[in-house]
Parts: structure tokens; C-alpha cells; sequence
């Protein structure tokens, strides 16, 4: 059979789906991925000047920055037709959706309860008690970063996880709740080389889900998986739905 009619049959007779996203659904929005040879951002960029804590210990205003640079490409980029897809999939049968995205782009495209593993970076929380900062406050104290308003020793930071960060841990216990629950698993768009993310198609495949990877590139887990599309998520997505209709 052809992987996207595979796809989209096992997606129709599925009774709870887990789908995980990463950087690759977000590049055809124009968002930079991180590990893609050419256009990535640790092509460009050492992820320990950038996103460690120790690197915002050490220059606080180059993290701050760069992050600022990155929310803006954030803020005009548009979710595109495999985040759309992924909404629409959601109301044919129960999925989970988690990303390590923290673009947001999900959310707007209309994906309710969406499990945000690495943060946002439209928010902005406290350095020392990690709690949010709002908009607002911020806008009125400007600062590259400001002082954080919830403790002395604070910087106002991303509120993303940085490589050596815990994930927050509910966020995490949903996933895994969510990989141990589906019976079939859907990752799209991530190189898979990133725990305790990448776990989440094995803790799948462990209770028994059929494992199904969309990317146009080999990762790790792709000889795991049950079925390879090696195709763009914004093609394949909406392939999938189109395949989708034609079993309907
Ligand atoms: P990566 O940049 O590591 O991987 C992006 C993946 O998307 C690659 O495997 C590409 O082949 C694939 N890809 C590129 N274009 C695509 C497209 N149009 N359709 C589908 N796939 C495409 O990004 P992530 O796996 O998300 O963490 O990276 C994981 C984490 O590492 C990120 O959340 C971030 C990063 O450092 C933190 O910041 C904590």
C-alpha cells in the first residue's frame, strides 16, 4: 500500500493518538530548524553560547537577543498546512498532541491542549523561581534583560528549556501518559535526537502502538519505525487527509 493510504487507514481506525512534533513541521512556516546541515541553527550558532543556563549566566544580554531575534521570526510566520491538518485530525479521532516547538504555532492553528515539552518563547518567566512574567510588566521595563519583579537575585528570562534543564515535569508526565495510552504514534518533523522527547515513539511501541515517522530524512528512530514517509509534513499531512476521504 502507499504510506500515506497506510497512514491514514491506521490514523481512521486508531482509538487514541499520539502525535510528536519537532523544528520540521514548523520549516515550511519559514522558522529555521536547529540540526539541518545548511539552513539550521546550530549551523550558525554554538547552542552552549545560546540556550544553556550557563551561557545566561555568562552574557545575559547576547541570550536575551538572540531569543528576541527568534520571537520576532516567531511572530510572522504562519501556521502552515500540516499544523492545519493537525487540527483537523484531532476532531476525527482522540490525539495528543506534544512539540518541542516553542513557536506556538500549533496553538494558533487552532490545536487545543497542545503538551509544550521545551516552553514557549513567547513567554518570559524568572531566572531564580522560573515563574511568568507577564507581557505587560514587560513592556513597561524594558532591559536587555530587565531585573526579574519576582525575586532580587532574578533576570527576566525565555521561558524555554535550556540543554541541562528538567523539563516541567507535568507537561512530561502527560506525554508519557499519552505515549503509554495511544495505539498508534506519530512523529513528525524531528531529528529524534533530543530525551526525553525522543523516548516518546519507544514508550509507544513498549504498550503496544504502531509507530509511523513523517521526515524527509533518516533519524534514529526511523528503522524502528513501522512505517517511513520520507516526504515534507506540509505534502504529506494534507495527503494524508485527502487519503483519509477516500476511505470515508
Ligand atoms: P532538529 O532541527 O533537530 O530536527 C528537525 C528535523 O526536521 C530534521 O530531522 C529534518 O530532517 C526535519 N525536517 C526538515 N524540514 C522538514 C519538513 N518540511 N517536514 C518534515 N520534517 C522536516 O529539530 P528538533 O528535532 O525539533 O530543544 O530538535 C529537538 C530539540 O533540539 C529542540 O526542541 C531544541 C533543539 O535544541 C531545545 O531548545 C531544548
Amino acid at each position: 500500500m502507499n504510506p500515506i493510504r497506510e497512514l491514514a487507514a491506521r490514523l481512521r481506525q486508531a482509538r487514541q493518538v499520539l502525535v510528536l512534533t519537532g523544528a520540521g513541521i514548523s520549516a515550511e512556516s519559514g522558522i529555521a530548524t536547529f540540526r539541518d546541515a545548511q539552513s539550521g541553527l546550530w549551523s550558525r550558532f554554538r547552542p552552549e553560547d545560546l540556550a544553556t543556563p550557563e551561557a545566561f549566566r555568562r552574557d545575559p544580554a547576547l541570550v536575551w537577543r538572540w531569543y528576541a531575534w527568534r520571537r520576532e521570526q516567531v511572530a510572522q510566520a504562519q501556521p502552515n498546512a500540516a499544523h492545519r491538518a493537525l487540527v483537523d485530525i484531532a476532531q476525527r479521532v482522540p490525539t495528543t498532541l506534544v512539540t518541542q516547538n516553542v513557536d506556538d504555532l500549533h496553538q494558533r492553528a487552532g490545536s487545543p491542549d497542545v503538551i509544550a515539552l521545551h516552553g514557549s518563547i513567547a513567554r518570559t518567566i524568572c531566572s531564580v523561581t522560573k515563574l511568568n512574567i507577564d507581557a505587560d510588566w514587560l513592556a513597561a521595563h524594558p532591559g536587555e534583560p530587565p531585573r526579574s519583579p519576582h525575586h532580587a537575585d532574578g533576570l527576566a528570562r525565555p521561558g524555554v528549556v535550556w540543554f541541562g534543564e528538567n523539563l516541567p515535569p507535568d507537561a512530561l508526565d502527560r506525554a508519557e501518559a499519552a505515549a503509554r495510552a495511544c495505539d498508534v504514534v506519530l512523529a513528525i518533523g524531528t531529528s529524534a535526537l533530543v530525551y526525553p522527547a525522543a523516548g516518546l515513539p519507544g514508550t509507544a511501541q513498549r504498550n503496544g502502538a504502531w509507530f509511523a515517522e513523517i521526515n524527509p530524512q533518516a533519524t534514529p528512530l526511523t528503522p524502528t519505525a513501522d512505517l517511513a514517509v520520507a516526504q515534507a509534513a506540509g505534502t504529506a499531512m494534507p495527503a494524508v487527509l485527502a487519503a483519509w476521504e477516500e476511505y470515508a
